[in-house]
Parts: C-alpha cells; sequence; structure tokens
C-alpha cells in the first residue's frame, strides 16, 4: 500500500493536535512544581490555574518547597478555587498531593486526573510511605489514574513499581514517590492533552483502602510482642524525620536491625543498653536498635573528625543518608568544608543502602 505525502502530513497534523486549552494543576510541594515547571516548559500555550493545600503558608522549608511561592513568582499562573475550577472548560484537573475529595459531577470538564503514592489498587487513601513500609511489602508504586466518585479507585492510565527492600525509611520513600510521580505525569502527560490513552479499570477483586483513622501519630509507641521484623517495620515507617522519630525510652530512634540471638526475656526487656543503641527482646530474635546521632555526626563531619564519623555511622549507616531540618547530608557538608575522606566515607556506606543489587 501506498502512503502519500499527504496522508504523512495529516498523520503529522493529528500526532500534534492538543485538544485542551485548560489545566487545573491541584497540590502542594516539590511534585506540583515541578510538573507545573515542565507544563511552562514544554506547553507554553496552555492556560495554567492552580489550587493550594489549605496547609500551604508560602513558605519553603528545607525538606519540600511551597507551591503557593512558587506560583506567586510566575505571572503565567492564575491561582483559583476548587468551586472556581468546576466552570472551566476544555480543561484537564490534575490532582497532585491534593488535599481535598474530588467531585466529579461538579466539573464541566471530565478530564480529572490523579497521582496516587502506591501501586493501585493496593493502598488507597492515606500513609502511603508508611503502611507498605509498616507490612513488609516488598514493593509499592506510583500510579497516574482518572478520578472517579471514589477514593483512589479510578482507572489506571499508567503506574510503575518501587522495590522496598533498600528504602529504610517512609521519608525516603516519600521521596522516591515525589521523583517517580513526576516522571509518570511528564512521561504520559502528551496523551492526556491528545485524549489518546488506555485506562484499565481497578479489579474489584483485590486492593485495600485506609483512611485517616488508620495511624494516629500523636501516639505511636513500638510494639514488641511482635517479630523482630515486625518491629524493625514499626521504625522504618514511623521514621520520617521532617514529622517525626519514634521513641523508645524517651529516646528517638533513628534505625533498627534484627539480631541473630533468640529472645530469653518477655517481649519489651531491654537487654543491653549503651549511648548509642538498645537491644530489646522481641516474640522471636533480639532487636536492636539505634539512638538518633544525626546531629553529632553532622558536628563531626564539620570538625574532620573521621574517626567519630566512621564509628557513629557503624552504629547506624543510615545516617549516610539522611538530612537534616536544613537538608543539610553527612556527604554535602564534608563537600562543602572538603574533606574529600570523609565524602568518601560517606558514598561507600550510602551505597549499601542504595542499590538495587542487595534485593
Ligand atoms: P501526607 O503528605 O500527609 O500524605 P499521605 O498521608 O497522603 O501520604 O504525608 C506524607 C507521609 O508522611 C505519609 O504517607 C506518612 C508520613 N507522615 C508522618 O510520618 N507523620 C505524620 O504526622 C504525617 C501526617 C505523615
Amino acid at each position: 500500500m501506498k502512503v502519500t505525502i499527504l496522508e504523512i502530513m495529516m498523520n503529522l497534523k493529528a500526532e500534534l493536535i492538543i485538544l485542551f486549552d485548560n489545566i487545573v494543576i491541584a497540590g502542594k510541594n516539590n511534585i506540583a512544581i515541578k510538573v507545573t515547571r515542565f507544563i511552562i516548559l514544554n506547553y507554553p500555550d496552555l492556560n495554567i490555574y492552580v489550587i493550594f493545600n489549605h496547609n500551604d503558608n508560602g513558605v519553603d522549608n528545607a525538606w519540600q518547597k511551597s507551591f503557593k511561592k512558587y506560583c506567586s513568582s510566575n505571572h503565567k499562573i492564575t491561582p483559583i478555587t476548587l468551586e472556581g475550577s468546576y466552570q472551566i472548560h476544555n480543561a484537564i484537573f490534575l490532582s497532585v498531593e491534593f488535599d481535598k475529595i474530588i467531585v466529579p459531577k461538579f466539573f464541566k470538564s471530565t478530564k480529572l486526573y490523579n497521582i496516587h503514592f502506591s501501586y493501585l489498587p493496593f493502598y488507597r487513601g492515606m500513609y502511603t510511605s508508611a503502611l507498605p513500609l509498616l507490612y513488609n511489602e516488598s514493593t509499592s508504586g506510583v500510579t497516574l489514574h482518572c478520578i472517579d466518585s471514589g477514593i483512589d479507585t479510578g482507572a489506571i492510565i499508567a503506574q510503575e513499581k518501587i522495590v522496598l527492600c533498600n528504602i529504610f525509611c517512609a521519608s525516603e520513600l516519600y521521596d522516591h514517590y515525589i521523583k517517580k510521580g513526576t516522571e509518570l505525569i511528564q512521561s504520559h502527560f502528551l496523551s492526556l492533552l491528545k485524549n489518546n490513552y488506555t485506562a484499565q479499570e481497578q479489579s474489584t477483586l483485590q486492593g485495600s483502602y485506609f483512611s485517616k483513622n488508620t495511624i494516629n501519630y500523636e501516639s505511636i509507641d513500638l510494639d514488641f510482642f511482635k517479630t523482630s521484623l515486625d518491629v524493625v517495620n514499626q521504625v522504618r515507617a514511623f521514621t520520617f524525620r521532617q514529622y517525626q522519630l519514634i521513641k523508645f525510652n524517651g529516646d528517638n530512634i533513628s534505625y533498627a536491625k534484627q539480631l541473630s540471638t533468640k529472645s530469653e526475656r518477655e517481649p519489651g526487656v531491654v537487654v543491653n543498653k549503651s549511648k548509642y543503641f538498645y537491644i530489646v527482646s522481641t516474640e522471636d530474635n533480639d532487636v536492636y536498635l539505634a539512638i538518633d546521632k544525626l546531629s553529632e555526626l553532622l558536628s563531626m563531619v564539620k570538625r574532620g573528625n573521621i574517626n567519630e564519623c566512621i564509628k557513629l555511622l557503624k552504629y547506624n549507616p543510615t545516617l549516610a543518608l539522611e538530612k537534616d531540618e536544613l537538608e543539610q547530608s553527612g556527604v554535602s557538608l564534608a563537600h562543602k568544608c572538603g574533606f574529600i575522606s570523609i565524602v568518601k566515607l560517606f558514598e561507600s556506606f550510602g551505597s549499601k543502602f542504595d542499590s538495587e543489587d542487595n534485593c
């Protein structure tokens, strides 16, 4: 069959057809900023409307930037309310960590999408940085899906898995969600604009949902009437330094590991303790809990005290990847101070947790 030049031109034109004039981005944090920046750069003809979360006070914190602040310095972006967005014709609505439930029937547009931080249909709802770790999952993921009248129940457009074995804690998982979620939106955005995608309805025979009541962060406590693996997973799930670290005997705990010694005492009994750690019995083996020493470690880095850094990292190797409230990590500080041997030390500890090869 011969394809004429005219047909090729027509196909090319069809390829370029973008069906929408308006985009509404509702949400928070670096993901909302990165997606908005991507759209401004790549689709300058789109009118961009934004809706902020109620707790976005327009101030950056070191961990996540303020979407409101970012938008206030860009004249191409128009802030609106959720109610205001209902009336916009010819629009795509994109929710990225938005804090309100969307009711599709209120919208003039039917093109409503959400990025959810889990591998749907599993872990619909809240606390998806904590719960997959708490329940010892080997993977989680990010999902781009249509918004329907349920919570995270709409048809799936695209999703990507995240392997959890080398993700020690909830804040680290959240960072992965932000990165992978941004990439997923970017790689599918054109197909949304062209209304040219397939969406797979979610199965009603599998999946899970967790409401706000699932975790009360005001009263999280380690439960030792569990296996040592469960206790390690509790520490992983509740280690989110920007919100909290879990406490034991009044100390902040930021790392845990299973030990090979069988527990001979009642669960929860301290078998050994030092300035740096506790060893506690559980229902099977003893568990090692590292007392948080990030600020001590960073001050040792500043002083160039490599021996003390080695000692602290041996007690808690995950500190090699952690950042304080000013977003300073050991490796960034060591770089700044020009302590190359300390940079290498942090890189060697950090790589043990960074690689999927160990899974
Ligand atoms: P959040 O942005 O409130 O979103 P979501 O519950 O939808 O995931 O919180 C991000 C993650 O932060 C959450 O998955 C679990 C963790 N988190 C805490 O560790 N402590 C807290 O007090 C809160 C609110 C969240």
